[in-house]
């Protein structure tokens, strides 16, 4: 596997690829790599000749109150994984390479180019995360022009990243196709994610309940219950019977407009949640109707 930290590098190997006929499959991470990633890899690897997956702690999706110092960096093992798994390049750009007019997490003092897609970005994780969306256009935007792959895989795990991202592809006419990888879970049903080495043992048992109770209300949905107080209220009463945990937001959206359902209709629908246990933030959902 080739690791490659400067663009000029990776853009020697890009132009060889294309010259050989090869598609380009592109996994972005923020590193900490788990089974959730690579089961994005595995897609990828499926579905194109050549996987690249960057590994970049992107700065501005962080607000200032949030971990971007602390969030974890296992590089080295990232790349040994990587390798593992069969991954033909590694991506692994400094801050100073990927942001040529600096980047600060103050939005208000931030230069240079940023990406922005209105409509879908400022409900559900963006009305607690304002600026998020924003950073994470930006960076995968920036990580697209570099890579230039023909198909990029993003997961379920994230899914209204997913339909921000999709949405940026089609609208800014980006040449290259998006693929959803479904979310990797362990066995009592905690989506995999590289916060949840955060958590106690303890707290490992408790964030389980969180997906019981999406899949409790998946349950209904499948029995043909349609309004969202039902479905929202077997959720909420499932992890609000945990006193170890706190639930941010449970929302029950449409799956590409993403506004708020009262009642589910033919297209489906998303819900998806955030949930503190202790001070570590869990997202997780499921899809209704659709997949
Ligand atoms: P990160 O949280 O590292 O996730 C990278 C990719 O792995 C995302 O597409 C995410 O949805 C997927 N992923 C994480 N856990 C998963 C799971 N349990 N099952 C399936 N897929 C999973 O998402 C980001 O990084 C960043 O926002 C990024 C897109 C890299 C931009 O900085």
């Amino acid at each position: 596997m080739q690791v490659f930290h400067e663009i000029s590098e990776y853009k020697k190997t890009w132009a060889q690829w294309k010259k050989d006929g090869e598609t380009i499959g592109f996994v972005p991470t923020m590193g900490c790599l788990h089974d959730g990633h690579m089961s994005l890899v595995k897609a990828a690897k499926k579905q194109c000749t050549k996987v690249v997956v960057s590994v970049f702690v992107n700065p501005s999706q962080f607000s200032p109150d949030e971990d971007y110092d602390a969030y974890p960096r296992t590089v080295d093992n990232d790349i040994e994984l990587l390798k593992k798994n069969g991954v033909d390049a590694a991506f692994v750009p400094s801050v100073n390479t990927m942001y040529p007019s600096g980047i600060t997490m103050d939005v208000e003092k931030q230069e240079g180019a940023f990406v922005e897609v209105l409509g879908v970005s400022h409900q559900m994780e963006g009305k607690f995360r304002p600026h998020f969306f924003r950073g994470v256009c930006t960076v995968v935007s920036k990580l697209f022009n570099i890579v230039q792959p023909d198909k990029a895989f993003f997961g379920q795990k994230d899914i209204q990243q997913t339909v921000v991202l999709r949405r940026m592809v089609r609208d800014l006419f980006m040449p290259l196709e998006i693929v959803i990888v479904p979310i990797y879970r362990q066995e009592d049903g905690l989506a995999m994610s590289s916060r949840n080495r955060y958590l106690s043992e303890e707290q490992r048992k408790t964030s389980c309940v969180f997906s019981q109770a999406l899949l409790k209300a998946k349950e209904l949905f499948d029995q043909g219950v349609r309004d969202r107080e039902s479905i929202i209220k077997v959720a909420t009463d499932i992890i609000e019977a945990n006193k170890n945990v706190r639930l941010e937001y449970l929302s029950l959206a449409h799956p590409t407009t993403l506004e708020e359902l009262d009642t589910i209709g033919e297209d489906g629908a998303i819900l998806s949640g955030a949930m503190y246990v202790g001070t570590t933030r869990l997202i997780d959902n499921v899809t209704l109707g659709f997949s």
